[in-house]
């Protein structure tokens, strides 16, 4: 027998302490005390907890991007990936929809989700802002905030700091009444007030340098016990943590040097844009920045995102950020592992961690003996520790197509009460962002002169409105003219009149608020300047101070059609499938959900634009928008990254699955609503349950041993690499559909045998892997013997990951519908 791998001893440890603190929760109440109460500080070379400086891996993981029935899964996923401290915003909007109006339930359950942090032994960074940005809905404000009387947000603005200070002091206070601060025993170790607030500052002169410091000082006087950080703020004052954001910041220095270098937003991803191509941020760039940060005397580094999650509802960001939050993080939207960056990753925190005592305690990281070699030693034993994974996810048959569909048209224009005035106004002032719609009526006479003028000229007379922003439709006597997206850009729409008086209609749309930048209160949404009708025989016609109609909202969101319900004003009918579709249109059905604990997505792709309901919980926004063909060249992980650097999905969908929590599930009936705004017919949707199938992974023989990169610090014997495999959650390891030791060629799915393969590697790995979820063998020639000496060998593995037998029975049972 080999001798056990520093990783399996980390392993066993990580276990043992894990077993240790369910025993301690067995025992204690559930009420904070996740700890022996402990006190955090910092010095310049790290953060202090407990005495001891520290190097921490944080895990930025969003709560209402998530269902509280996934937290706990997603959050023993990031402490078996390495993570010490999960990160959160705290999302204002989500907290207090309507001023004074509180909601801390469901998904916003902060103090919830704070506890299971602390029951499953890690800490919890706190950005309380409380802007946010994070392509959330106005940057986390709420939207009732515009309408303060005087309020100029993020500067020195008395109304603004007023209720910023109410907020923040109101979560303070909501942390330690439930004892989660780390002094009374609970996991908050660090806090944020504001957020990248020196990328703008400069905006608001000396308003905004004021605010800074009152900020600073506001935060530092709630007395919360723990320190307060500032990140991308180089003025920040000497008693809070100035931090860094970006896809590296080893480079970065403190304003002070009193103070630990904190790395508060590492990249690991990037989000999407409608429309956009999607991009991916390599785990070799990643493990490369990371490791060299703490090289460079980092102290803590938080992945941003280390799960991404969903922008349920109306929360995405914008304007135009898509529903999925994925970020390319190393959990996956549906809370499956990303491999390879996953596991790459987790071992890159183990060998970081054993390292942790030795680096720490070397007063400034330039005496740490880190020689050019070991510079590159830290960048390839990445890639030796690592367990180079890929993977494919691919649907089975256990699909689920909605069979009956009914239907009812939204009204155009006018549908409930109304308002009339002589100009146009702001969409927000008119919404308040209760609905990403609003409906502008007025009346325009042609006469027959000006019908001839058209007919004489071949010409077609046109709306045009100076500026628009995100999206709106034109329709004329009843029929759609045309749609546009927008960015604050000039609209030209052509309209054909007929003699007499032509009804116009313009429906402005938001598609999620502005959540980045200055005076975020003035930029509002909608129409900007003027509104004309252009082409008209004696000119322009300047239609901004006509008599219009105002409707906010459409008559489906306030009769509820989302959760199905059905009165003589809004009544479903029957839509065969042959029928013609109406555009703006509600449909719905019943489904029964995919067996099993697997997460399930829904196919929008057939679908136009709109938003999708389950069991009256709202999906999101989908738009099926197509990335530009080009732009999507082999990422190659080498040299700085950015987000254009490593893209996918070019010529495809931008977003084609949406994910439907399996909390909101039940077996069977389950009610499906969508508001489809184009002529598409719900006839081409399936939801389906999303797995991985196919992993795989692929391990070098110890050739630079794990030793080597911390300088020479660890003694002990050298460590064997492992090679290990883990399906998803529930899943086995099914079949070993490759499997070599020796010098196998290609990658995962093409991987072939080389020269050199040893006979035993199939057996080996079935008699380790074959029916476990998860398993892991070392690479050395003690397991496969030698099948070519003097030849650095690999070991290549593919196999498949099959879901457990029973889900699939009882599948097969639901949908023969015998029972359920
Ligand atoms: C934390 O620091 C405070 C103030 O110095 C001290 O009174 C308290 O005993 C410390 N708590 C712990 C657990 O060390
Ligand atoms: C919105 O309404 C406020 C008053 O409630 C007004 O001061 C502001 O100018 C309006 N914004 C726009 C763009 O019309
Ligand atoms: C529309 O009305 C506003 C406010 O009364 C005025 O400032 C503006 O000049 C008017 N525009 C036109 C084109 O008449």
């Amino acid at each position: 027998m080999a001798p056990r791998t520093s990783t399996f001893r980390l392993r066993w440890m990580i276990t043992t302490v894990a077993l240790t603190l369910l025993l301690l929760l067995i025992i204690r109440p559930c009420n904070g005390n996740f700890f022996k109460p402990f006190n955090v500080s910092y010095d310049h070379r790290a953060i202090i907890i407990d005495g001891q400086r520290r190097m921490l891996i944080s895990a930025g993981l969003h709560y209402p991007r998530a269902t509280p029935e996934m937290w706990p899964n997603l959050i023993a996923k990031s402490k078996e990936g390495g993570a010490d401290v999960i990160e959160t915003y705290v999302f204002w909007n989500g907290h207090e929809p309507a001023k004074g109006e509180y909601n801390f339930e469901g998904r916003y359950d902060i103090v919830k989700f704070v506890k299971q942090v602390g029951s499953a032994g890690l800490y919890l960074f706190l950005r309380i802002g409380p802007y946010a940005c994070a392509e959330w809905n106005f940057g986390g404000f709420p939207v009732w905030l515009r309408d303060v009387p005087g309020i100029e947000f993020r500067t020195d603005n008395a109304p603004f700091k007023e209720e910023m200070e109410r907020f923040v002091k109101m979560i303070v206070d909501l942390m330690q009444s439930e004892s989660l601060f780390s002094w009374q025993g609970g996991p908050i170790i660090l806090l944020q007030i504001e957020n990248e607030y020196g990328n703008i500052e400069s905006e608001y002169g000396s308003g905004g340098k004021a605010y800074m410091a009152w900020a600073a000082q506001m935060a530092f006087g709630l007395s919360a016990g723990v320190p307060w950080i500032m990140c991308q703020q180089t003025d920040a004052p000497e008693y809070i943590i100035d931090a860094c954001n970006g896809y590296y910041c080893d480079a970065f220095s403190p304003n002070s040097d009193k103070k630990p270098k904190i790395w508060t937003e590492n990249w690991d991803g990037w989000y999407t844009s409608w429309g956009g191509r999607v991009p991916h941020r390599p785990a070799e760039d990643l493990a490369f920045a990371v490791a060299r940060f703490f090289q460079r005397g980092g102290s803590l580094s938080n992945y941003y995102m280390y799960y991404g999650g969903t922008n349920f509802g109306r929360t995405s960001g914008g304007p135009n950020q898509i529903t999925s939050y994925d970020y390319d993080a190393l959990i996956d939207e549906y809370g499956l592992l990303r491999q390879p960056k996953w596991g790459h990753l987790k071992d890159l925190h183990a060998a970081i961690k054993l390292c942790e005592p030795a680096l720490v305690s070397v007063e400034s990281p330039q005496y740490i003996s880190l020689g050019p070699l070991q510079e590159v030693g830290a960048q390839t034993s990445i890639k030796t520790i690592g367990q180079d994974a890929a993977f494919s996810q691919e649907m089975i048959q256990r699909k689920v197509m909605a069979q009956s569909w009914t239907t009812v048209p939204e009204p155009i224009g006018v549908w409930g009460k109304t308002f009339t005035y002589q100009g146009i106004l702001e969409h927000l002032n008119f919404t308040k962002d209760l609905s990403d719609y609003l409906w502008y009526t007025t009346r325009q006479f042609a006469s027959d002169e000006d019908i001839s003028f058209w007919e004489k000229s071949n010409t077609t007379p046109a709306l045009t409105i100076d500026s628009m922003r995100d999206f709106m439709c034109t329709f004329i006597n009843g029929q759609l003219a045309g749609c546009t997206k927008g960015d604050w850009e000039k609209v030209v729409q052509p309209l054909k009149f007929v003699q007499g008086y032509n009804d116009i209609v313009l429906l402005s749309q938001t598609v999620g608020l502005q959540n980045y930048g200055a005076f975020l209160e003035k930029d509002g949404a909608g129409f900007r300047g003027q509104v004309k009708l252009t082409g008209w025989r004696n000119g322009d016609i300047d239609i901004t101070n006509s008599s219009w109609t105002y409707q906010v909202g459409l008559k489906g969101e306030f009769s509820e059609a989302y959760a199905g319900k059905d009165d003589k004003h809004f009544r479903w009918k029957e839509f065969p499938h042959d029928s013609t579709p109406n555009i703006f249109s509600w449909y719905k059905t019943y489904f029964d959900a995919p067996a099993g604990t697997d997460p399930v997505a829904i196919d929008l792709s057939g679908m136009g634009k709109g938003q999708v309901w389950v069991n009256g919980q709202h999906i999101g926004r989908y738009w099926s928008l197509t990335a530009p063909e080009d732009g999507c060249n082999t990422c190659d992980y080498r040299g700085a990254y950015d987000s254009d650097k490593c893209v996918t999905n070019c010529g495809q969908l931008t977003q084609s699955w949406y994910h439907i929590p399996r909390s909101w599930l039940q077996p069977s009936n389950n009610l499906l609503v969508i508001f489809e705004e184009t002529d598409k017919a719900p006839l081409r949707i399936s939801i389906e349950p999303r797995f991985t199938s196919t992993i795989c992974s692929e391990v070098p023989q110890d050739h630079y041993p794990l030793n080597a990169w911390s300088g020479g610090q660890l003694s002990g014997p050298s460590a064997a690499p492992e090679l290990y495999l883990q399906c998803d959650d529930g899943h086995t390891i099914s079949s070993i559909e490759f499997a070599s030791y020796g010098t196998p060629q290609g990658y995962c799915q093409k991987f072939s045998q080389g020269n050199c393969h040893a006979e035993s590697s199939s057996s080996v790995i079935s008699k380790a892997c074959l029916g476990k979820n998860s398993c892991s063998i070392q690479v050395s020639d003690d397991i496969f013997g030698d099948p070519c000496r003097n030849v650095i060998k690999t070991l290549a593995v593919q196999a498949k990951c099959s879901p457990p037998v029973d889900n699939v029975f009882s599948y097969i049972s639901s949908n023969s519908k015998t029972e359920m």
